[in-house]
């Protein structure tokens, strides 16, 4: 493979900026057929990857000319970036594909795109190219740096435009980006996965790991704090093993150190953290850290050894337990957040017991329950002992209580405490209402005027329900009523 060269990478951006000309040319000549501004429609399926990756693909579209519209129903361009790691989230695309179907139909101009983790397996290809023909565009993970220039293909073919590869070496990430949230972001750290966990899929749709430079990564937080950024969320597959492959090898604890010292930065977040990978030096920055988040997730996936070792997790369930006890030594309020899977190949009642275990003894602040996905060439697929269905749900009810019954009494002990809140956004269901979240990523919800979105307040978490709070904001004593909220800004 070609060594790393940055300068590929910005030749490559410049490219991509003519394709998008170029492109902006084929929108414009839609607009004047249409009579108005065409409108675009990016779904998103799947993790805060994929989420980033959206706002790429919505930046380049709306650089472009398109408008962005949340409904496909008014859409002119459609594009769903996909995932891939259970069935379910593939059987949801191949429903709603039969619905877009319908929507062609009435509105021959439509383009439909397909993208993301999805798409990088053969055998989906297939089936699209079989029973899916009305889609225009198909492409992947590894060239969706490739957007614009696939476009232009597009509007210049009339047949189906497939492009796969099948790994990449570059990172191309100088290209127009439009955030979901003004206040906050994702920022790609790494890319990719070398973990191989027996049920994955991740590692053969993502590729090998790869992580950025760290002055990439830097350079891209401060313009975002430019840009009105609070909180930055670093997103890698398994950060813990950041930097390892670098021609200057850092460690994830260097990189976050140095993302402390962004001025103007308020809260640092990462996600995922593969247990076996967590370093003393990574709890040590933490605990001293007021701009780190007091929220780690750390997916368990089981608690039973055999089964944890099938899984190639390459921890044990002692470790597991030493590791979050010393977790909460060093940050007594921590949150600890997991995944767990129930019905691996070969898993008995008593390994769930084992599982279940873990989960009373960590009590985790909240926990993702999956029901084990058979997916098509991970080892795990090929075992020969998969979970009669009702075995796993009978397991996975079990869990489930124990796992909301645990979190619920984890959430109950900040009852009364005030916490510090980044005010999301106003509430869905009642507009008297903003929704904030606290360092530990609890949702509060309570009274307040629109204009707090995006700043800081101190709130009283009066009532727990269960998974978030109710509560009302607490105003410095000294600041004129209604001006400076406690902590703004
Ligand atoms: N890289 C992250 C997780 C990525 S996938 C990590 O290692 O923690 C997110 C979660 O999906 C995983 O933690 C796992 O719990 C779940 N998952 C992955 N493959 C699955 C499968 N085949 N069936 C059920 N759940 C799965
Ligand atoms: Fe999948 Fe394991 Fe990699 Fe996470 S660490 S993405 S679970 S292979
Ligand atoms: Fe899904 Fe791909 Fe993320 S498979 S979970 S969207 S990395």
């Amino acid at each position: 493979m070609a060594q790393y060269s940055s300068a590929n990478d910005d030749r490559e951006s410049a490219l991509q900026r003519e394709y998008m000309a170029k492109a902006a040319q084929y929108v414009a000549g839609l607009e004047r057929e249409l009579g108005r501004r065409p409108c675009c429609c990016v779904v998103t399926f799947g993790c805060q990857m994929n989420a980033r990756d959206s706002e790429k693909l919505l930046g380049i579209l709306t650089e472009i000319g398109y408008e962005s519209v949340e409904d496909e129903e008014s859409a002119d361009f459609i594009v769903y970036n996909t995932c891939t790691v259970r069935d379910n989230a593939n059987q949801r695309v191949y429903g709603r594909l039969g619905y877009l179907h319908s929507l062609k139909a009435g509105k021959p101009h439509l383009r439909i795109a397909l993208c993301g983790c999805m798409m990088q397996e053969e055998n989906v290809i297939e089936k699209i190219r079989k029973s899916y023909r009305f889609v225009d565009l198909i492409f992947g993970t590894h060239n969706l740096f490739k957007f614009a220039e696939l476009l232009v293909t597009m509007f210049e073919n009339r047949e189906m435009i497939v492009d796969i590869w099948q790994e990449t070496d570059q990172i191309v990430e100088e290209l127009p980006v439009r955030r979901k949230f003004p206040y906050k972001s994702g920022v790609n750290i790494m890319f990719g996965c070398n973990n191989f966990c027996s049920y994955c899929i991740v590692p053969y749709v993502r590729g090998r790991e790869r992580s950025r430079a760290p002055e990439e990564i830097l350079q891209e937080i401060e313009r975002l704090v430019d840009d009105g950024v609070v909180e930055v969320m670093l997103l890698g597959q398994n950060v813990n093993s950041y930097g390892r492959n670098l021609e200057t090898p850092m460690s994830f604890a260097q990189l976050l150190r140095e993302v402390e010292q962004i001025d103007g930065l308020r809260r640092i977040r990462f996600m995922t953290s593969h247990p076996k990978d967590l370093s003393d030096e990574l709890i040590d920055v933490m605990s001293r850290s007021d701009k780190i988040c007091r929220h780690l997730h750390l997916p368990l996936q089981a608690g039973s050894d055999r089964i944890l070792q099938a899984m190639n997790r390459r921890y044990t369930k002692a470790q597991y337990l030493a590791l979050t006890e010393k977790l909460r030594t060093a940050m007594p309020d921590i949150a600890l957040t997991t995944d767990l899977i129930v019905g691996f190949p070969g898993e008995t009642a008593e390994d769930v017991d084992e599982t279940i275990d873990v989960v009373r003894r960590v009590r985790f602040d909240n926990a993702f329950t999956f029901i084990y996905s058979k997916r098509t060439g991970t080892p795990a697929a090929a075992m020969a002992n998969q979970v009669p269905a009702a075995t796993v749900r009978e397991g996975f009810d079990r869990l489930l209580k124990v796992v909301q019954d645990t979190a619920r009494e984890r959430a109950a002990l900040l009852r009364g405490s005030t916490a510090e809140a980044l005010v999301e956004e106003v509430n869905e269901q009642d507009a008297a209402l903003l929704t904030g979240r606290l360092s530990n990523n609890m949702l509060v919800h309570f009274p307040g005027d629109r204009d707090l979105v995006g700043g800081f307040v101190n709130v009283s978490l009066d009532e727990c329900h269960g998974f978030y709070y109710t509560g009302h904001m607490i105003r410095k004593a000294e600041a004129p009523l209604g001006k400076t909220v406690d902590g703004n800004g």
